[in-house]
């Protein structure tokens, strides 16, 4: 005990050292596995030298906290589908942000912790702030309002995510000057508290804070929840080295830091793979209005598609020279990878050329479909980036898009009035023959109708993603051999 006291900085380096290592692992899927296995290290490292390091550390609140938190985090990991991860990763974010914010209070209120400094002056109302490292009171000023703001919008994010009724999104003219008059009380009662050290300045702005995490994001429409998910990952991540700052905890500093700039530059390749800016996302409102699923259907007028069957389909890419598939939230919603691993597998044994073609915003959350095609084994030389893909579509003969819509829009490349007009995507209606999986021509994620649909090279089939392309690969077996 007394060694990891003595030597705790040097275990905080070595922890700081193997996140980034495991940031660096996690840019690759080769890659991947090992950088959990370096942040797993790292984060028992951080929380065994913490626990010793604390003085007289209430040892069964803290090991009975920790057992508990583990199970809750086991049994939610075990069963968590996939499609309800973004929602998942949300309410993680939530905890972080009221984490912080129960530090700096917590900080506040311990006398050990701010009064040591000097003062013994924790009044009724008031601190006595002359007695307090002024930089002291700035961190708990900014980890708790950036925290509060965190935990409310994460919240939000979450029930937005999961569709829970409490979740409804706002829209009107006095959202925004709303937003602006509570977030300029916030910042009025966290710099009195600042100068002052008033108490009911600081609960004023903590409440404030709380408010303004929901009213800010309420407007945000769904289809740009995960940038606002990637976003409040990075406030919680600063809010954490802000409370790391407080407690005199380099690693916590180093670990929110590194949290709080990934974060941020997630946010930014999304928000450039939707061609949106961050600030049009946060206060433009919902993209193009019409960010709620699969709404205005009913509008749209009759136009013809032509439609297939899985067995035609077969045939087709068993007699194509290649074939790229297209993966869209439709495989995930319908869990449909192994399947198209199946069938990926026996067009190669056909002799077809086959390939996978990813969407950096494909399916609901960062890296989705590239988890999915992992978890079932696709080799990674046969997934490739839209960058690496888009120009090779020409010379495509067959384009699979299994439950891919708004990512294959191609009115994102010539219709300037529609609101994703300028979002890169996958350039399927290229290639010789387009193939599309999906139950309905209903509406992707965006809520818009797609030309793709009804383009003369397209054949659509209709079907559960996992039903249709296990009936495809029954129809090769037939014909094939
Ligand atoms: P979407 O545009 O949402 O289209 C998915 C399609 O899959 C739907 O049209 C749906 O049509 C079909 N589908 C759903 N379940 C299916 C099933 N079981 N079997 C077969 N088809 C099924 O998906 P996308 O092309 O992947 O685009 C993603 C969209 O989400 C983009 O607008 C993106 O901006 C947005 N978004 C992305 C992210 C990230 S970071 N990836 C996060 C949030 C939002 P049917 O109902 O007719 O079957």
């Amino acid at each position: 005990m007394e060694f990891i006291r003595d030597y705790a900085d040097w275990f905080y380096l070595i922890g700081a050292v193997l996140f980034i290592l495991t940031l660096r692992g996690l840019s690759g899927p080769k890659t991947a596995i090992q950088g959990n296995r370096y942040g797993m290290i790292a984060m028992a490292i951080a929380v065994l030298t913490t626990f010793f390091v604390a003085e007289n550390p209430v040892i069964w609140m803290i090991i009975g906290a920790m057992i508990l938190g583990g199970l809750v985090g086991i049994a939610r990991a075990r069963t968590v589908p996939m499609t309800q991860m973004p929602e998942t990763v949300a309410l993680m974010h939530s905890l972080v942000g009221l984490a912080a914010v129960l530090i700096a209070v917590a900080a506040i209120l311990h006398n050990n912790k701010l009064l040591e400094i000097g003062a013994d002056a924790l009044t009724a109302n008031n601190i006595d702030f002359h007695a307090m490292s002024k930089v002291h009171l700035f961190e708990l000023f900014v980890g708790c309002f950036v925290g509060a703001i965190t935990f409310t919008a994460s919240v939000f994010a979450y029930g937005k995510l999961a569709a829970k009724k409490w979740a409804k999104t706002i829209s009107g003219a006095w959202v925004k000057p709303v937003q602006a008059i509570i977030f300029i009380a916030m910042l009025a009662c966290g710099f009195y508290f600042f100068s002052t050290g008033n108490m009911t300045a600081f609960w004023a702005m903590t409440a404030l804070a709380l408010i303004f995490g929901w009213v800010w994001i309420a407007p945000v429409g769904g289809g740009d929840m995960p940038v606002v998910v990637s976003l409040l990952n990075s406030f919680s991540g600063w809010a954490a080295a802000g409370i790391g700052f407080t407690l005199e905890n380099n690693m916590l500093i180093v670990a929110g830091s590194l949290v709080g700039s990934s974060g941020a530059i997630l946010s930014y390749i999304m928000c450039k793979a939707m061609n949106r800016s961050i600030i049009n996302v946060l206060f433009g409102g919902a993209m193009g209005g019409a960010a709620a699923p699969v709404a205005g259907a009913g509008e749209q007028v009759q136009r013809n598609y032509r439609s297939g069957s899985a067995d035609d389909a077969g045939f087709l890419m068993s007699n194509a020279d290649s074939v790229v598939i297209v993966p869209g939230y439709g495989m995930a919603q319908g869990r449909a990878q192994n399947a198209v691993k199946e069938l990926a597998n026996l067009l190669k044994e056909e002799g077809v050329k086959v390939r996978f073609a990813i969407h950096p915003v494909a399916g609901r959350m960062p890296g989705h479909m590239n988890v999915l095609l992992a978890e079932a084994d696709v080799p990674y030389e046969d997934i490739l980036e839209m960058d690496e893909i888009n120009s090779d579509f020409p010379a495509t003969d067959v384009v699979l898009v299994i439950g891919a819509n708004d990512v294959v829009n191609p009115a994102a490349k010539d219709d300037p009035s529609s609101p994703i007009y300028g979002m890169p995507i996958l350039e399927a209606h290229k290639a010789r023959t387009i193939m599309v999986i999906k139950r309905s021509m209903a509406t992707g994620y965006a809520g818009l109708d797609n030309d793709l649909f009804y383009n003369d090279k397209t054949m659509m089939i209709f079907g559960d993603a996992k039903k249709v392309v296990e009936d495809m690969t029954k129809a090769i077996n037939g014909t094939g051999h």
